[in-house]
This record gives C-alpha cells, sequence and structure tokens, in this order.
C-alpha cells in the first residue's frame, strides 16, 4: 500500500478495512489449481449461486460466469465481485469467509473457458510423434500413455499456451496439485522416487517412477522428504528446440475438440 506523507493513520485504517485486497500489486487465488478447494467451491457455488448462473456456470437468469477470463478478467477482481456484488442489480454481496470466495473463485476459473488455442503454425502430426517419444510415458492422452503425470487430453482447453511452455520447459516453476515429488527412504535403504497420490499421519501412497502405486506406513520408512522439483524433467532448447514445442502444441491443440465431448 502506498502511503502518502501526512495522511490521518485514522482514514489510512479505515481505507484498509474497505478495500485490503485493493492494496499493492494485483493478489492471486492461494487456491489456484487446488483440486480439493475447486471441489469445495464448486459445492460452495452449486449453493449459493447456482439458481442464478446456472448449474454449469452458463447462466440462468444472471450471466454466463465461464468466459471471464477469456473476456480477460483476474482472480481478485472476480472475488471483489462477488464480495460486493453488483450495486444496482440482483447479484447480491457475499460476507462468506475469504477462504470460501477464493474457492469458488477457484472452480469458476477451472471451468472457465480459456482464449482458443493458437497452433502458431505447428505441425500436429510432427507433434504427435515428439509426444510418443518424450511424454507419451508420463502422460496419457486418450485413453493412451503413462499416468505418473496428469491426463492431457484436455489440458488445450484449461491451460492458455503460455502456461503450457512454462510447464514443458521448466515444469518445477509450477508443480500440480496431486503430483507433488516425495523421495523415500525404506527400512532397507532402497530409495522411491514418485508423486504423492494420499498422505495422513501414518501412511503415504505414492505412484512412483515405473507407475506403481505404492502405500507406505511412514513408521516403516527410514525417512521421507517432500521435493519442491516437478518429477518431470526440463525440456529446455537442446532436448525441444522452438520448432519442436510449436508441434507439441499444435498437436495438444488437436486433442482439445475430441475432448470437448465431456467436458
Ligand atoms: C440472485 C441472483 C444471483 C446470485 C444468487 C448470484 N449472482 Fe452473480 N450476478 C447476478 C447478476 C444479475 C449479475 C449481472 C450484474 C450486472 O452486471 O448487471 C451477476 C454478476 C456476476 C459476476 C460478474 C459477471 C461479469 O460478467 O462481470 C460474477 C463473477 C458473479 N455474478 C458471480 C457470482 C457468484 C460466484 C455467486 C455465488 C456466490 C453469485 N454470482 C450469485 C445474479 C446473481
Ligand atoms: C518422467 C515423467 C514425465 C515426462 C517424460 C513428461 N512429463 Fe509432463 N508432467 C509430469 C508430472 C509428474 C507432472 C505433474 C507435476 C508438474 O506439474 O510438474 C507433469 C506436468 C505436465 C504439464 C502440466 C499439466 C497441468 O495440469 O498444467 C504439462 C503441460 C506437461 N507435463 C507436458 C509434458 C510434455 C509435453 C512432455 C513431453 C515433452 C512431458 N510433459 C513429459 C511427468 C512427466
Amino acid at each position: 500500500m502506498q502511503r502518502t506523507p501526512g495522511t490521518p493513520v485514522k482514514l489510512l485504517a479505515i481505507v484498509c478495512l474497505a478495500a485490503p485486497l485493493h492494496a499493492g500489486a494485483q493478489v492471486s487465488n492461494p487456491f489456484e489449481g487446488d483440486a480439493r478447494a475447486i471441489r469445495a467451491g464448486e459445492r460452495l457455488y452449486a449453493n449459493r449461486c447456482a439458481a442464478c448462473h446456472g448449474a454449469d456456470g452458463k447462466g440462468a437468469t444472471g450471466p454466463d460466469v465461464t468466459m471471464l477470463w477469456l473476456e480477460g478478467t483476474n482472480d481478485e477482481h472476480v472475488f471483489q465481485t462477488v464480495r460486493e456484488g453488483v450495486d444496482g442489480a440482483v447479484m447480491p454481496p457475499s460476507f462468506a469467509p475469504d477462504e470460501e470466495l477464493w474457492a469458488m473463485v477457484a472452480y469458476l476459473r477451472d471451468i472457465s473457458t480459456v482464449p482458443p488455442f493458437d497452433p502458431a503454425g505447428g505441425d500436429a502430426g510432427s507433434g504427435r510423434e515428439i509426444f510418443a517419444a518424450n511424454c507419451a510415458q508420463c502422460h496419457r492422452v486418450n485413453g493412451d500413455g503413462g499416468t505418473l503425470g496428469p491426463d492431457l487430453s484436455n489440458i488445450a482447453a484449461v491451460r492458455s499456451r503460455e502456461a503450457l511452455i512454462g510447464s514443458i520447459r521448466d515444469p518445477s516453476e509450477t508443480v500440480e496439485a496431486g503430483y507433488r515429488t516425495v523421495t523415500l527412504v525404506a527400512a532397507d535403504g532402497e530409495r522411491i522416487e514418485g508423486v504423492v497420490k494420499g498422505e495422513d499421519a501414518f501412511s503415504i501412497q505414492v505412484v512412483d517412477t515405473d507407475a506403481r502405486l505404492q502405500g507406505y506406513l511412514k513408521a516403516n520408512l527410514r525417512r521421507f522428504v517432500h521435493e519442491d522439483e516437478s518429477l518431470m524433467p526440463r525440456f529446455g532448447r537442446l532436448r525441444l528446440s522452438e520448432r519442436e514445442l510449436d508441434d507439441l502444441l499444435a498437436f495438444l491443440g488437436t486433442l482439445r475438440e475430441d475432448a470437448s465431448a465431456d467436458r
């Protein structure tokens, strides 16, 4: 927040209370992409918003809310709209806790349409081969492929081109919820790397790098470490040229039509 010299402290306090989120840079959603929060947001949305915006967000008496990001909004703006309501319209303000509003924003973002995918001249046929050689061991598309990483059948419908390039060039930048890396050391000293699928106080379930789902009792492990790095290797320019990346994106873009039927 910018403090103007000499502004009475009391006024600042009121401004802060009334608009805590307008201060400083754009506020990002603490729950973005968090699968559990998205499910919670879905339930909250069904209870509080669906009557006016439609069960699928496509609009009823209220407008379609699946196009907001396509129209260039951001998470914070949607949050504020839901918090404050819309003056002069039936859209009511909400007094729910911030966490609930962010969960609904995460849900709306999850169901929202992203800008039409731009194949940018890539060759989808060549991209299919690049995918089979470099990616399919960990990723499924339309029912085929590995399970260590997320299914990518519908990825071009839910992620922007920039986000996809980021995920491929530098996977550890944003690691998907549900695919966090863990290293386990068993009692006999064996090291196991994998992604965490479930964890409680006593046990941990991991898909290891051979794509086997294994459960371990924590008491039987010598140690386990949650890693910040993604299990996905970086595909820098030496491994994947700009041209190959364009082809790959064009291929992922073609999947979108096949998969959109079940969304
Ligand atoms: C009583 C009906 C009603 C309810 C309940 C309602 N809305 Fe709305 N909402 C509207 C209407 C009508 C508008 C359009 C207001 C305008 O711009 O004239 C709107 C606008 C919006 C917008 C802005 C859309 C845009 O194009 O900028 C968002 C986002 C939104 N609602 C989200 C929600 C969420 C999330 C909930 C549940 C917490 C909710 N609304 C509950 C009726 C409702
Ligand atoms: C060794 C396994 C492995 C290989 C090979 C691999 N990935 Fe991944 N990928 C993962 C894992 C695990 C994640 C989830 C963690 C993360 O987000 O980094 C992931 C995440 C992603 C995401 C993000 C998904 C999302 O929901 O945003 C994209 C996109 C992606 N991979 C594309 C590719 C492409 C394209 C290739 C081939 C050039 C590839 N991956 C190769 C394991 C792999």
